[in-house]
């Protein structure tokens, strides 16, 4: 595998402004916010939950199982998350199954920007997973594999969109959106991506299909000449991949120096979110008593220090044809012992039956919470509608 390509000084520049602005405008979600988070209820259940059910079937590239759960994922933004933007990026392959055949590959985008901000100037939290399943064992489900982690980002983005449609709005209202810095051209896209897996075994060629040509065909697409990002590859702030999760006691290592302090921030919400004992997964769960039980992290390399971090990893995912552009990397995979993978990986017991339901449920509550922190939503939660518009915005802006 490569090693992480040499960032253009325009790239940096901008890491950097996004890095002084997350330290002077970077403001905490309350613990009031953390504990009234938008709960999925029974979104998750795997035989009719709305969000994941529909995901748990084979879905193999260009089979009518793969085409079913797009579907599904434009019928949620459409209905549900209507001021969303829906694109498809599709390109075709043949694969090693697949003898002269070209096999179509549909990468599913949404995304939602500042009502008053040109395409090629907002940067973009994306959230990212693979929704299709492998060829091989036949009847192969792939529920953390990653089913379960695309109904996380559904739940997520979902959970924020209100607080996002009230922030803007205070924004055009005040009137001084322009004047707000960076955060008024900070958005946020969802990236279903297909054809993760090998259908053989792993190469280079017979892998990441749907990856590599997105990272590709964004990379060749250019905004325009004035704006502040050169390509759409260029517009992602920070590629957060969620892939294997929703076994019980996940462990998460952090991989790369560039973006532990977003692995940090990730971290430190969970252990406040397990401090408000919120996470279901946790023995401490709504308990009564004042005691709780000491509990390891998920995200268990917070207090290394970023010289710690390797690198570069061995592991392929489909973050790997954006890192080898320069793009920011945060690559969400558990790890249980550190070396492999959850014991159901790439066997049939990886169904619904075999996930942690709990589990599943407090990454969705963690992952609403750092997109939510991202975008700056405090404050524009449900339980602080008294607040006045301008009362709310100029906190904001005094911070
Ligand atoms: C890509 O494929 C999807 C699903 O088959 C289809 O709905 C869409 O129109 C295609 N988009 C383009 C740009 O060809
Ligand atoms: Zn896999």
């Amino acid at each position: 595998m490569g090693i992480v390509c040499g960032h253009s000084i325009w790239h940096r520049l901008i890491s950097l402004l996004y890095l002084v602005q997350f330290a002077l405008a970077y403001q905490q979600l309350s613990e009031e916010t953390l504990q009234n988070l938008p709960r999925p209820g029974n979104d998750f259940d795997i035989r009719n939950g709305k969000l994941l059910a529909p995901i748990l079937r084979t879905r193999i590239p260009g089979t009518p199982g793969s085409t079913a759960v797009l579907n599904h994922f434009n019928d949620f933004f459409k209905t549900t998350l209507p001021d969303w933007t829906i694109d498809f990026q599709n390109s075709t392959s043949k694969t090693p199954v697949s003898g002269n055949k070209e096999v179509p590959f549909v990468n599913f985008i949404a995304s939602r920007d500042p009502p008053w901000a040109s395409k090629g100037d907002v940067g973009r939290l994306t959230l990212v997973a693979h929704y299709d399943s492998k060829y091989t064992p036949e009847g192969f489900i792939g529920a953390i594999d990653s089913a379960a982690p695309c109904a996380m980002i559904m739940h997520a983005v979902r959970s924020i969109d209100a607080a996002l449609t009230r922030k803007w709005k205070d924004m055009e209202a005040q009137g001084d959106a322009l004047d707000a810095g960076l955060d008024a051209y900070t958005g946020i896209q969802v990236l279903f991506l297909d054809g993760e897996e090998a259908f053989q075994t792993w190469t280079n060629s017979d892998s990441l299909y749907g990856a590599r040509s997105l990272a590709e065909t964004w990379g060749e697409t250019s905004h325009s000449p004035m704006a502040i990002f050169r390509t759409p590859l260029s517009s992602i702030s920070l590629f957060m991949l969620l892939d294997l999760l929703g076994s019980k006691n996940p462990l998460i290592q952090s991989y790369f120096p560039t973006t532990h302090w977003a692995y940090q921030s990730l971290a430190d919400l969970e252990g406040r979110l397990r401090k408000l004992k919120q996470f279901k997964s946790s023995p401490n769960y709504d308990s009564e008593t004042g005691q709780t039980v000491d509990e390891p992290q998920w995200l268990a390399d917070a207090e290394k220090g970023e010289h710690l971090i390797k690198a570069w990893t061995t592991i392929q995912d489909d973050h790997i044809p954006f890192l080898r552009r320069g793009v920011d990397i945060l690559h969400i995979i558990d790890t249980p012992d550190r070396t492999g993978f959850p014991p159901v990986w790439h066997t049939l017991n990886d169904d619904g039956e075999h996930l942690d339901l709990p589990t599943v449920e407090d990454w969705s509550i963690l992952v609403t919470a750092f997109a939510a922190e991202w975008m700056e939503l405090e404050g524009y939660f449900d339980g602080d509608a008294q607040d006045t518009p301008e009362k709310m915005y100029t906190r904001k802006t005094e911070l």
